[in-house]
């Protein structure tokens, strides 16, 4: 067994060689195991977040199904709200929503700052449990939190959003309370980061979900400096930092100024234009469409084939989905693309 520092996805992060190419899954964990939808009929999301050692059951069903190079912790992007004074629920089928969404200056101002061992404990427990159950098998645990913009739109739309207007206008019309919601954004990102690698995370995802709906100019202005920030400090903690966005094949060299070790991408770039494009000292994670994972096995095998020959074996890939694994995906795809991964790209 080889320690948590020297597994696949650590070495991958550093742009080390590797004796395979390490895969896990953006949201291995969630519905389309029968093992979480059974949790799931007897608990909420909510509950299953704040109680320590469900998360770290729900953490654990991927890595008993799959053979996958990391955990993910099991909560979600927008816990963090709550401490912060945002109402949180999630309506089945519908996701999530805040019943008081943040709209005007005093909106911004009254937003609280918690320490997250404080206000998010039972997350930062969960992930002290979850290396105990994780270290004799040296799989790696990665923690995560929304970057700035992508929890700005939630707290601003006070749910999902087509068109991000209220969110959009926010920062168009009104600069400065933006810069004040993103900064404070920012900095409870930053800290919840920091507070995971020092319970434990080997490895910390920002998630920007919601980057690739703006222009490059405006996610210039309004956004990078304080996504930036949170890359930063999550760095602080001396673990490797990925930033992963959706739909930003316009924004990938802005991404990668953020210093951010590992860029995840989506399926609507090419691995090797992109990885040009971030640069070869950055790792690269991704970029299989989770919707392949419903097609054919032939279908998903010539995909996966593309990705890996365009990575080339060049030190630095990490696999993965191009987004989040959906709901009612075949396990069975999901186990073959694993092994798969190890098997064609073993060195
Ligand atoms: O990756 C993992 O296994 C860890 C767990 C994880 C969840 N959400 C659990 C979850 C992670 C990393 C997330 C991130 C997340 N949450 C993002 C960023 C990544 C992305 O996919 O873009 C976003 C935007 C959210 C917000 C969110 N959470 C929405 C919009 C929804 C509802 C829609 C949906 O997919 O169900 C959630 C709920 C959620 N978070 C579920 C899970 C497993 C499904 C809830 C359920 O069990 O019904």
């Amino acid at each position: 067994m080889t320690s948590v520092q020297e597994s696949r996805l650590l070495r991958a992060c550093r742009r080390e060689e590797v004796d395979a190419t390490p895969v896990w899954l953006m949201r291995q964990a969630g519905r389309y195991m029968p093992e979480y939808r059974k949790l799931r009929e007897k608990w909420g999301i909510l509950d299953l977040i704040r109680n320590p050692e469900l998360a770290v059951e729900v953490t654990m069903q991927p890595i008993e199904a799959f053979d996958l190079d990391a955990a993910i912790i099991f909560s979600d992007i927008l816990p963090i709200l709550e401490p912060m004074g945002l109402a949180l629920s999630f309506v089945r089928g519908e996701g999530p929503h805040i019943a008081n969404p943040v709209r005007t200056a005093a909106d911004v101002d009254s937003l609280r700052t918690v320490p997250p061992e404080d206000g998010l404990h039972f997350t930062l427990e969960a992930i002290r449990l979850a290396k105990r159950e994780l270290a004799n098998r040296g799989v790696p645990l990665i923690g995560f939190s929304g970057a700035p913009y992508t929890l700005a739109s939630y707290a601003i739309e006070g749910g999902g959003s087509r068109h991000h207007i209220n969110a959009k206008r926010l920062m168009m019309s009104q600069p400065t309370v933006w810069g004040n919601l993103m900064s404070k954004l920012a900095n409870a990102a930053g800290a919840y980061l920091q507070a995971q690698a020092a319970a434990g995370a080997d490895v910390l995802q920002v998630f920007d979900s919601w980057a690739g709906e703006l222009s490059p100019d405006d996610y210039r202005h309004y956004v990078l400096p304080h996504t930036r920030t949170t890359v930063e400090m999550a760095r602080q903690s001396g673990v490797p930092v990925i930033l992963f966005g959706v739909g930003t094949a316009s924004l990938l060299e802005l991404m990668a100024s953020t210093g951010a070790d590992v860029i995840g991408i989506d399926w609507r770039v090419e691995l090797d234009e992109g990885w040009r494009r971030i640069g070869h000292d950055r790792a690269i994670q991704g970029n299989l469409d989770p919707v392949a994972l419903f097609a054919d096995w032939d279908a998903v095998r010539s995909r996966t084939d593309r990705i890996l020959q365009q990575a080339n074996r060049r030190s630095g890939h990490i696999f993965n989905l191009g987004h989040g694994i959906l709901p009612n995906t075949p396990v069975e795809t999901v186990k073959r693309l694993v092994d798969y991964v190890h098997e064609v790209s073993v060195r």
